[in-house]
């Protein structure tokens, strides 16, 4: 006979991250925020990484420590070698280790091919691509020091890498975004393959629209809504804490044998919505 239901929840550490250290990149504003915000919830203590706006960081900082738990915002451009690893090292310094990293920051510069200079393919690629391979580069350094601690989790580490719909779904204007995208792909799986039999999972989590800053244009009138929602069988644009809870999700124990896997969190974005009546 297998586990009942309520032995294994007795089991089961809820709340799901609790005594869990985890680090958001770009945590100050929209889905990295609401992640931040999220894992808090759930028991993690949380870095809060940014790289400008300070306040904006305090305040995401003030609102995890309601729950509770500790955090602190650290400021560090992804992109840069050095800075990620100091930020990783002020990490295991001030909360003993890493159990959780949120490699989240990423950006836009959009244009069409033609007029895209290389100074926007460059800032791109270096922050949504470069950024996310030091972030897990340094977390993995880290959880293979100290290896698994039952107590705390089931795996050694768990790397989140934020993708997109756009590492699958082409996108004209976007072609440095879309190449990033696309790369995270292939870096999150091999990294799952390389990293795995060291009980570290790998995983992203990929959005659809979600109603953030970086596609404000997309959403902020009835009429741009309304020609996004066509493209969204769920009929919704998304929210900052539909990516939260998923991460907070992918992140636990309960997804433990889940690895190198996308979650696509995008109301069917993924779906080829004009195939409902076409083809
Ligand atoms: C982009 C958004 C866009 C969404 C769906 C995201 O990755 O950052 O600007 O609205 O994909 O196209």
């Amino acid at each position: 006979m297998g586990t009942s239901i309520s032995e294994s929840r007795q089991t089961a550490a809820y709340p799901l991250l609790k005594g869990q250290k985890a680090l958001v990149t770009g945590a100050n504003s929209g889905i990295g925020k609401a992640t931040a915000i999220g894992l808090g919830k759930v028991g993690a203590d949380v870095v809060v990484n940014y790289v400008s706006d300070r306040e904006s960081a305090e305040a995401v900082v003030r609102e995890i420590e309601s729950f509770g738990v500790r955090a602190y915002a650290h400021e560090a451009d992804v992109s840069q070698e050095n800075q990620v690893a100091e930020m990783i090292s002020r990490m295991v310094d001030e909360f003993g280790t890493i159990d959780v990293l949120v490699a989240n920051a990423g950006l836009q510069r959009d244009a069409a091919a033609t007029d895209m200079t290389l100074a926007q393919w460059q800032k791109v690629l270096d922050v949504n691509l470069t950024g996310q391979f030091l972030c897990a580069r340094e977390a993995a350094k880290e959880f293979l020091r100290r290896g698994v601690v039952p107590e705390v989790s089931k795996s050694a580490g768990k790397i989140i890498c934020m993708s997109s719909v756009h590492q699958i779904i082409p996108w004209a204007g976007h072609v440095n975004y879309a190449a990033s995208k696309g790369g995270v792909l292939m870096m999150m799986q091999t990294l799952a393959q390389e990293f795995a039999p060291h009980k570290i999972r790998v995983n992203a989590v990929a959005p659809g629209a979600i109603r953030t800053p970086i596609n404000r244009d997309a959403w902020d009138s009835p009429a741009a809504e309304a020609d996004l929602l066509r493209l969204i069988p769920y009929r919704r644009v998304g929210d900052p804490e539909d990516i939260a809870t998923a991460v907070a999700a992918l992140a636990s124990d309960l997804f433990d044998y889940v690895v190198g896997a996308t979650l696509y969190v995008d109301g069917g974005m993924t779906l080829f919505p004009g195939f409902a009546t076409g083809g």
